[in-house]
């Protein structure tokens, strides 16, 4: 921060392009994330088709481009390149609220500054719980080690102990109505730094935005509660 000679204090150039930069990589990391969770979810759609469709789709995820390369190959790409789009987004979440903190010590005044502000609390918290929920979700369905079933679980058997459970389904609906909220207000963002937004797209951005992570959401929601009220088992 610099103070100019009329007393207005001003942001350093330098300063501007490293939180642009940071920006970009909370967009890009966030649209990867995105892509990642429109598959994840349209392939969850397969426990419609019961127990053995779901468990071949599982199998698949961890075999496909088999032959031609090892088993788990592609996976394990895609696992790369999360892990490393989830620790490039929360260290430019960090690095962008700990950078305007240093520039703003004494808090915002404006209405609309507040909210704002307000956004931005309720997408780092928002953030922390969603994190938090991927790390369950993980122990829960991937590694099954906090999961209800018995050790050899198929994943399919996994959702039903789950989901069956109200205390863990509860937990699966308040994770995704946050990531929901979450995503709204980053597609949101993203579009400003990537500059696909201006004053009279606005609208059209806001409610695309609003659209697709209704649509994710739901599309998520709807396996969880098919087991709650055993239409699905
Ligand atoms: C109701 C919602 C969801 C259900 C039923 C579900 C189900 C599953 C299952 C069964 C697996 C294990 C697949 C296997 O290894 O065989 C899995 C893995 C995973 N899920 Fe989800 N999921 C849901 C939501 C989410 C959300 C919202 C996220 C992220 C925010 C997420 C991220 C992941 C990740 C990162 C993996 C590990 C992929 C891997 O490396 O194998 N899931 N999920």
């Amino acid at each position: 921060m610099t103070v100019t000679t009329s007393g207005q204090r001003r942001t350093p150039k330098v300063a501007k392009t490293n939180s642009v930069v940071k920006k970009v990589v909370m967009a890009v990391s966030g649209i990867i994330m995105i892509l990642y969770l429109i598959a994840h979810m349209i392939g969850n759609l397969h426990a419609f088709q019961g127990a053995q469709a779901y468990n071949d789709y599982a199998t698949w995820l961890r075999t496909f481009g088999e032959p031609a390369l090892p088993k788990r190959t592609i996976l394990t790409v895609i696992e790369v390149v999360l892990t490393v789009s989830v620790l490039a987004h929360m260290w430019a979440a960090f690095s962008l609220w700990y950078q305007a903190k240093r520039a703003r010590p004494v808090g915002y005044v404006t209405k609309k500054a507040m909210a704002q502000s307000y956004a931005s609390r309720t997408m780092r918290w928002g953030g922390v719980i969603i994190l938090a929920f991927i790390v369950y979700h993980l122990l829960d369905m991937t590694t099954g080690t906090v999961n209800l079933a018995a050790d050899k679980s198929e994943p399919f058997d996994r959702l039903v102990a789950s989901f069956t459970n109200p205390w863990v389904t509860a937990f699966y609906v308040i994770a995704l109505v946050l990531l929901g909220m979450h995503l709204r207000h980053g597609i949101w963002s993203a579009t400003q730094t990537l500059g696909q937004s201006n004053r009279r797209r606005e609208r059209t951005v806001n409610a695309a935005a609003t659209s697709l992570s209704v649509l994710l959401i739901a599309g998520f929601l709807v396996v969880p509660l098919a087991i709650a009220i055993g239409a699905l088992r």
